[in-house]
């Protein structure tokens, strides 16, 4: 296993949000972590990237240990994180250089890695604009071109295609299932959209109110829940109550109609 993880918890006052979580992820493959709003994706996300200590539990990535040996497993893993991360005020080229920096690539390869990468992910023709410029789509292509720039055997994507159109999400996905493919890449990622992952998770984990309530193929939870689609499995371990305290009336109003519909 390339990633894992063994009884992580995550206390935040008076919140367990990772409560007790044990998984682990075969390299090359592509693993989905799913669950509804405040589940604690983001949180066992964080706490494998180093950006939040755990409370307790054991975390392994690329053979490191990721409490004891920081260093070495950040450099086993890039990162695309949920909330936007760029610098609107740099160019695209100037937002991966940056990022070559911290990471310390070799002056000589930074150049020809960056070129690749914008390539990639065809912003090649823009990589003088300014990042505060682009559309969602090119701006999220860009966050996942920065995250390989250092060659990591591990891709974390906390709801990469968040927002995107079908056709920049079926690039994106594209360019991901790609990687995985030829370079062996093992991919974290995070969505609310079941489609993404039925069609690329080869491994799904699900998350409600910070415990893992199901594991398997898609075929798997939906043969475990005898459901017609990955979104009924997903209802069916999760149930239909909404979880984010933070959605407008109307937007509440829409998801409790569509919910009870689907029922
Ligand atoms: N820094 C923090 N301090 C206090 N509570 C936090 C903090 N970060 C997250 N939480 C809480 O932990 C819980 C899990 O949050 P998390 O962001 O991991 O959810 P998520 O599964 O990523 O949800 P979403 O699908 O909405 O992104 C939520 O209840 C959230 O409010
Ligand atoms: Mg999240």
């Amino acid at each position: 296993m390339i990633i894992k993880v063994d009884n992580l918890t995550k206390q935040f006052d008076g919140l367990k949000a990772v409560d007790g979580v044990s998984f682990g992820v075969a390299p090359g493959s592509i693993f989905a972590f799913l669950g509804p709003n405040g589940a604690g994706k983001s949180t066992t996300i964080k706490m494998l990237v180093t950006l939040l200590k755990p409370t307790s539990g054991q975390l392994e990535i690329n053979g490191f240990d990721v409490l004891a040996a920081p260093a070495q497993a950040r450099r086993s893993f890039g990162v695309v994180f949920q909330d936007y991360s760029l610098d609107d005020e740099l160019t695209a080229y100037e937002n991966m250089y940056f990022h070559a920096l911290i990471y310390a690539l070799p002056k000589a390869e930074r150049r020809a890695k960056i070129a690749k990468l914008l390539e990639l992910v065809n912003l090649t023709e823009r990589q003088k604009s300014l990042v505060k410029d682009f559309s969602g789509g090119m701006k999220r292509r860009l966050e996942i071109a920065r995250g390989l720039l250092h060659e990591p055997k591990v891709l974390f994507l906390d709801e990469p295609t968040l927002g995107l159109d079908p056709q920049t999400r079926n690039h994106i996905w594209a360019y991901i299932k790609n990687l995985n493919q030829q370079r062996q890449l093992t991919v974290f990622f995070t969505t609310h959209y079941m489609d993404e992952a039925q069609r690329y998770a080869d491994q799904i984990a699900i998350i409600d109110r910070g415990q893992i309530v199901a594991r398997g193929t898609p075929q798997d939870l939906q043969r475990q829940t005898d459901s017609d689609s990955l979104e009924q499995a997903f209802l069916k371990l999760t149930g239909y109550d909404l979880r984010d305290e933070n959605i407008s009336a109307a937007e509440r109003l829409r998801l409790l109609n569509q919910r009870k519909w689907k029922k």
